[in-house]
């Protein structure tokens, strides 16, 4: 693969173009081709300058991840950026895309910065658990100040080529049809004018007044603890920034490569870096080749305006797909299109989205109480009550009018698949498309491909889900799909703690430390318990407090009171539900008051649904899995998922706990037999 390529433009500006698709990683083979070229046209008298640009998408997107787990290749990044920053002759990076991580360093070690309107420069390490390694934390600070470094770092946004200049992180904005030109006229300005710039090392007069302010680093580090919470990064980011502002330039770099290798070797970036490639994998289906048509969809249909109808209907409107929406009554119908509106007026008032934007978006919304307004669309995504009867009277209909090679899909969260489909005259058209509440914010799409759903189908679905800006994730048919079927398990035990005399309030908070933003109670106080409540005979905690009219955080508490700034605290009247309804169960008292093993009873069944999920090969893969966990119901990403904290806490001590929850409880907690096996064989999942 060719790496690095010179162009030699007029007048003595020497273009070096690198070449590393698709996103132009700085791997070592990309090091050396890119200092060898630096070498050669510094060694050249007619060569007066040099642009460094990108071919392909992007300008450099960081270093290459893939390395981080190999040893240390030539030449470093330092060697690299030295060759670049004491480079006889200045050089002037060229930025479209995004310059990420050690990609916008890079840029930081050439002598001036060009960007294309439309490019995007900043430092996203914080989301692997990392800090910028390569200078970012000593560099940054010494263009913007501290305060905004740290701001820029620890949120790893990135920053649009205005802001950037209004920064000074970069020097000048171009067209983006002009970008090269425009960084060689720089390139020959600069050199006519003969002007020597300071390194942005050696400039001092940012970080100069920073210096007399120490207490701003452990103001920021409070003002953000909450969002900061179970990472590491944050702190060592902000002793990185720290120390560019207190030591000399050597010592902070110093201090930056020593907080990067220290960050390196924890666990929490370990599963950040495991989160980053898994939710990039899911995509990938073994028995669909790259040859496997697609369809195109140009128009979508929705059956039912409630809240996944409406929820999945914006998502194609934000794309640009227009969508027909059909629901049986019109007041139904009127109350589902309000509340798209209401959804996106919020924004508007937000500035995220413009006045045009709604109209376009709203315009592209055709509701409708006829399913013969179906006929064309490409795709049609069922999203009525979760019922069987319902559904399979819905897919004939939709058998009736959708015109032949369109897909037909279920939002079902339980129901079988398969059986909707056999209502069908066509069963290879039928698929899952199982999205998430709220459905236009979160990531998660379930792709349940069928006993009979066609190939072409199933690589639409996952096309057409990235497309709208989704992670899809292909389930086969069961119970739950993956990530409810998954998670069930933690309410069942949570429930069952909570009879055997546990407080409530201890295992919402062990679930909390342990990086969920909400304990099991809280959640289902917060989503209704009347909406939760599960059917069947046996007497349950929610079916007695909603007969209590109990309802959760809107009606009269649930398992906890609320106060008027809807603050939870515990409850005298549920902690006498949950102790007649054990007592009703004869269930013993036997308060777990051990976090550690109150977390373990919580989690490890679901480590042990995750396996048999695997086995069942339900799921493709363990990392799909932990990305069903982070997307949908998110499980905190420095763990990695259960999948992967499960190997990080080691699968010996897995199935050990779940022998010991089953010798309690009973076989439903029996260690999968793919878990057993691994763990003898020290494998991992
Ligand atoms: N290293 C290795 N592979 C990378 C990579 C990287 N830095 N960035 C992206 N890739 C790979 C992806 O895994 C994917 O591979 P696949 O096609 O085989 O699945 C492919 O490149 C395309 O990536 P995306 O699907 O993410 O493409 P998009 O166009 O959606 O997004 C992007 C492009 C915005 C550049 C996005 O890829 C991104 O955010 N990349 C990571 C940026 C990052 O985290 N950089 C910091 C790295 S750490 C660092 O630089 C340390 C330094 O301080 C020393
Ligand atoms: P909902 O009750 O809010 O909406 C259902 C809508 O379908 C109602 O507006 C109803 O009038 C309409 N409808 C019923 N029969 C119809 C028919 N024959 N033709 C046209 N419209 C009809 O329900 P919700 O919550 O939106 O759930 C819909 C589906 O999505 C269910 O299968 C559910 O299991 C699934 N789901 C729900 C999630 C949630 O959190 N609410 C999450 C993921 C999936």
């Amino acid at each position: 693969m060719k790496h690095a390529a010179v162009t030699r433009s007029r007048d003595g500006v020497a273009v070096v173009t690198l070449d590393n698709p698709p996103v132009n990683a700085l791997s070592a083979a990309l090091r050396w081709a890119t200092l060898s070229e630096l070498r050669t046209a510094c060694a050249d008298d007619a060569v007066k300058a040099i642009v460094l640009i990108c071919a392909g998408r992007t300008f450099i997107a960081g270093a290459d991840i893939a390395e981080f787990d190999q040893p240390p290749q030539e030449p470093s990044f330092a060697q690299l950026f030295d060759a670049i920053e004491n480079a006889p002759k200045p050089v002037i990076a060229a930025i479209h895309g995004q310059a990420l991580g050690g990609g916008f360093e890079l840029s930081l070690v050439c002598h001036y910065r060009v960007a294309a309107q439309s490019a995007r420069v900043g430092l996203p390490e914080v989301h692997l658990g990392l800090l910028p390694g390569a200078g970012g934390t000593q560099r940054v600070p010494r263009i913007t100040g501290a305060e905004v470094a740290l701001e820029i770092i620890t949120s790893g946004r990135s920053v649009g080529s205005a802001e950037a200049f209004a920064l000074g992180l970069v020097d000048r904005v171009s067209a983006d049809s002009a970008l090269q030109d425009d960084a060689v006229d720089f390139a020959r300005q600069i050199v006519a004018e003969g002007a020597a710039r300071p390194r942005v090392r050696d400039r001092e007069d940012k970080i100069a007044k920073d210096r007399n302010r120490p207490e701003m680093f452990e103001a920021f580090r409070k003002a953000n603890a909450r969002r900061f919470k179970g990472f590491k990064a944050p702190d060592g980011i902000i002793a990185a920034v720290e120390g560019a502002v207190t030591l000399p330039f050597e010592d902070g770099m110093a201090l930056e490569t020593q907080l990067f290798e220290g960050l390196l070797a924890t666990n929490e970036s370990a599963a950040q870096r495991h989160a980053f490639f898994a939710v990039r994998g899911t995509a990938h289906i073994p028995d669909l080749g790259r040859d496997v048509p697609v369809v195109d969809v140009k128009a979508v249909g929705i059956i039912g305006a409630g809240t996944m109808g409406g929820g999945i209907a914006m998502n194609f409107l934000n794309a640009g797909i227009p969508v027909t929406m059909v629901e049986t009554a019109a007041a139904a119908l009127d109350r589902g299109v309000a509340t798209i509106r209401r959804i996106y007026e919020a924004s508007a008032r937000k500035g995220r989205l413009s006045a045009e934007q709604v109209g376009q978006r709203m315009g592209l919304l055709s509701p409708s109480l006829d399913y013969e307004e179906l006929r064309n669309a490409d795709l049609i995504v069922e999203a009525v009550f979760e019922s069987m009867a319902v559904k399979k009277q819905v897919f004939a209909q939709l058998d009736a009018v959708a015109r032949p090679g369109a897909i037909l899909a279920s939002n079902t969260s339980f129901l079988d698949l398969d059986e909707i489909a056999n209502a069908t005259s066509r069963p290879e058209s039928v698929i899952g498309l199982h999205f998430f509440s709220p459905a236009n914010v979160m990531r998660l799409v379930e792709v349940v491909r069928g006993e009979a759903t066609a190939p072409a189908f199933v690589a639409t679905a996952m096309k057409l889900a990235k497309r709208i800006g989704k992670v899809p994730v292909l389930s086969r048919v069961c119970p739950g799909f993956i990530a409810n079927r998954l998670m069930a398990p933690r309410g069942e035990q949570a429930e069952l703690l909570a009879l055997e005399g546990t407080p409530i309030a201890d295992i919402d908070a062990t679930l909390r430390d342990y990086g969920f933003a909400m304990g099991h109670f809280q959640m289902m106080d917060l989503v209704g318990l009347d909406v939760v409540g599960r059917d069947g005979t046996e007497r349950t905690i929610m079916g007695d407090l909603v007969a209590m009219e109990r309802l959760g955080q809107k009606r009269n508490g649930g398992f906890y009171d609320y106060d008027d700034q809807r603050t939870a605290h515990p409850s005298k009247i549920s902690a006498d539900v949950i102790a007649a309804v054990a007592e009703s169960r004869g269930i013993a008292p036997s308060p777990t008051s051990d976090r550690e093993a109150l977390l373990e009873a919580l989690l490890l069944p679901v480590v042990n649904e995750g396996a048999k999920i695997l086995q069942e090969q339900v799921a493709l893969r363990s990392a799909d899995i932990d990305v069903a966990a982070m997307l949908g119901y998110n499980w905190p990403v420095h763990t990695g998922g259960p999948m992967f904290w499960a190997n990080t806490i080691g699968l010996g001590r897995v199935v050990a706990g779940l022998r010991e929850l089953e010798s309690r409880h009973g076989s439903a907690f029996r260690p999968a037999a793919m878990l057993e096996q691994l763990a003898l064989d020290g494998g991992r999942l």
